[in-house]
């Protein structure tokens, strides 16, 4: 037997302890400190874009992105109907009206021609995410995005490492967001990021975040603003899983290779697909199953392997605040939903207890 397989537990060792150890000992543990705009460097120069600023959380980067691009009451944003609640709670913080978008049914991202239906006088944005680090189709977004003069946010927040056409996603439209929260390719404990190539903008980000607050005299605050930075001691995380980015998304790579090479020939199952021209970070490796299925009953057989899975997200659409869809509306997120799953994907795991899972699975249904 193996020892416990993990979903998606954060792979934390030595590395991480020392550059802790170091926030600890210099006495900057808060959102003062060396390690924050050194882990913003960092970020910025593996992402090859020209700013990067550190946020609390995922969340806490899209919703000032929108903000900073003055997204606001009156303002539609086109967001898919298939992803976090957290990428379309955002529109609502800055009083904008979110139009939700089915996704393509074998990338399950948001569609491009989809897109296109829903573009009104009213709307100002587009939101894509790339699910569970499959990029999504950005040239055509950005051609679309061109054409009606919308922004572009990236909800990168799964998608750290993943490229299309050789290009870190996050690094397309006007900004990209990111996430460190636990259960993320890399993890500060909870944190979050926003990047691009708009200096100016990306200052004025840093400046919001940090209360607005003024340079010129003390406690002067010249506009409103959040509470919404990094600390020192997340940053130190940070660092220290950037060292450590590498080896994560290999080993994201060579499970979902796993899984394909022992579940190919099962019936009725497909993957989640990259497009031809993108490498996804394989946050999470998912399949589909293409019959009647019990996915809960399926997931507790599993766990009784100790095999541990968890469902994909459910369409935004079911939520009382976000309730809009007609039956049948958006089909591809719902049937996603209905029979999908998500498949051990923590580096913790060893490659036999990949293969552990693939038999357990094949063997179950
Ligand atoms: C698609 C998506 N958007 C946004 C977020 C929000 O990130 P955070 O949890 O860091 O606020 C997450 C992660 O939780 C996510 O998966």
């Amino acid at each position: 037997m193996y020892k416990e397989i993990y979903l998606d537990a954060p792979n934390l060792g030595e590395t991480e302890k020392q550059y802790l150890a170091r926030s600890i000992s210099i006495g900057y543990v808060s959102t003062l400190g060396p390690f924050v705009s050194e882990f913003e460097k960092k970020f910025a120069k593996y992402l090859n874009v020209k700013k990067a600023v550190s946020t609390q959380s995922g969340t806490a980067a899209l919703h000032m992105a929108l903000y900073e691009l003055g997204i606001k009451k009156g303002n539609e944003v086109i967001v898919p109907a298939l992803t976090f609640v957290a990428t379309v709670n955002p529109v609502k913080y800055v009083g904008a009206e979110p139009v939700f978008v089915d996704v393509d049914p074998d990338t399950w991202n948001i569609s491009p021609g989809e897109i296109e239906k829903h573009i009104t006088e009213k709307t100002k944005a587009i939101i894509p995410t790339h699910l569970y680090g499959n990029p999504c189709n950005m040239d055509e977004i950005m051609e679309i995005a061109k054409e009606y003069k919308l922004f572009v946010i990236e909800d990168a927040t799964e998608s750290l490492g993943a490229k299309y056409n050789d290009k870190h996603t996050g690094t397309f439209g006007d900004l990209g967001c990111f996430s460190f929260n636990g259960n993320k390719i890399i993890t500060t404990g909870g944190g979050g990021l926003v990047a691009g190539n708009n200096g100016k903008r990306l200052e004025h980000i840093k400046f919001l975040v940090n209360q607005a607050r003024g340079e010129s005299k003390d406690h002067y605050h010249p506009e409103i603003g959040f509470n919404y930075r990094m600390t020192n001691l997340e940053a130190a995380l940070g660092l220290a899983q950037m060292e450590r980015l590498n080896e994560f998304l290999i080993k994201k790579r060579k499970f979902h290779d796993i899984y394909r090479k022992k579940l190919k020939d099962t019936e009725n199952m497909h993957f989640q697909e990259e497009y031809e021209n993108a490498e996804s970070s394989f946050w999470f490796s998912c399949i589909i199953f293409d019959k009647e299925i019990d996915i809960p009953r399926l997931q507790e057989e599993l766990k009784n392997k100790g095999v541990p899975t968890r469902r994909i997200f459910m369409p935004i659409t079911e939520f009382p605040p976000y309730r809009t869809c007609k039956k049948g509306e958006y089909k591809n997120s719902y049937y996603i939903y209905e029979k999908g799953l998500c498949l051990p994907s923590s580096t913790l795991n060893s490659e036999n207890e990949i293969y552990y899972v693939c038999e357990k699975l094949k063997e179950l249904i």
